[in-house]
């Protein structure tokens, strides 16, 4: 059993290890590097929260007049400073340490960067960090509020058999994928279905509680669901398109696994809080009739 507070850390606290996987990740940086080019207004003023290396307050500082990089973790800190500075435009960026739950910058911003996502908006604080943002933000500046980068979310589950043996060894247990890879451990039995669409520029929901019905396409042993998160980094209306960006999928073990023919229709039902650990998400699926 997690305290509340080993809840927090859990989820703001990315060993800088990792932070290599993200910038050597092709798809997240091309889908930040355009929407940033697209989204930022020259001359602008740009707030990054949770900057980590720093990288996306660098792509905005390409537009921007002024960006300030706000990160938790003093070695992040002390990393995004060091590379900035091997970068053009760091005179731009200011990398300050503090909590992005407390954080307001010293004036109005016109675009708020955030990337503090993980699938199914579990783990991260990306929700309740920017509902927080957005409250202290109009008491200090009022409205407008800036520009969200991304400006929205939209998430599904589709019901999948995955297969759990590891070299003989049975262990279901959740797992990420990732979503510009093929997936020959799992068969997919449904297309997703839609379950949460959320806009940041709008009321920002604290939880996620559905219940659906979806009809299976294909037989199996239904003993998974996976967990779809698209995040919506920029709209470009002129073009009529948004560019996106998946978060990693997320595998979810059921507790019990149903033999499931095509044609017939499932009823699922999950209930988190946004930003809690990925094991709270506890989904039941049930065979209608
Ligand atoms: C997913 S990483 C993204 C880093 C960077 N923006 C990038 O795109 O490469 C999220 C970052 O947010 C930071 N972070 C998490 N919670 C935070 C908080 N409450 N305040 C400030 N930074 C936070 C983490 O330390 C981590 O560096």
């Amino acid at each position: 059993m997690h305290t509340s507070q080993e809840h927090l850390e859990l989820g703001q606290f990315i060993p800088f290890i990792y932070h290599h996987n993200m910038l050597a990740d092709p798809a997240r940086m091309s889908a930040f590097r355009y929407a940033i080019n697209f989204a930022v207004p020259l001359g602008s003023k740009v707030l990054d929260l949770g900057g980590g290396t720093g990288v996306l307050s660098f792509f905005a500082a390409q537009r921007a007049a002024r960006v300030w990089c706000v990160e938790r973790n003093p070695e992040l800190v002390q990393a995004a400073r060091r590379l900035l500075a091997m970068n053009y435009g760091s005179e731009k960026v200011e990398v300050i340490q503090a909590d992005a739950f407390d954080y307001l910058p010293p004036e109005p911003v016109d675009v708020v960067i955030c990337e503090m996502l993980h699938v199914g908006m579990l783990r991260e604080k990306q929700v309740p960090v920017l509902a927080g943002f957005k409250r202290r933000y109009l008491e200090k500046f009022g409205a407008p509020l800036p520009l969200f980068l991304p400006e929205a979310f939209i998430q599904a589950v589709q019901p999948v058999q995955q297969s759990f043996d590891f070299g003989g060894y049975y262990a279901p247990i959740p797992s990420l994928q990732d979503p510009s890879a093929l997936h020959p451990r799992t068969m997919e039995l449904a297309a997703p279905a839609l379950f949460q669409l959320a806009s940041y520029g709008e009321s920002l929901p604290v939880d996620c509680a559905w219940q659906g019905e979806i009809t299976l396409a294909q037989s199996g042993s239904l003993n998974a669901l996976r967990f779809i998160t698209k995040n919506v980094l920029t709209i470009v209306e002129k073009e009529q398109r948004s560019v996106d960006w998946f978060s990693q999928y997320l595998i979810m073990p059921l507790s019990d696994p149903l033999i499931v023919a095509a044609g017939q229709r499932i009823s699922v039902s999950f209930a988190y809080l946004l930003g809690d650990p990925i094991a709270t998400l506890k989904p039941v699926v049930t065979l209608i009739g």
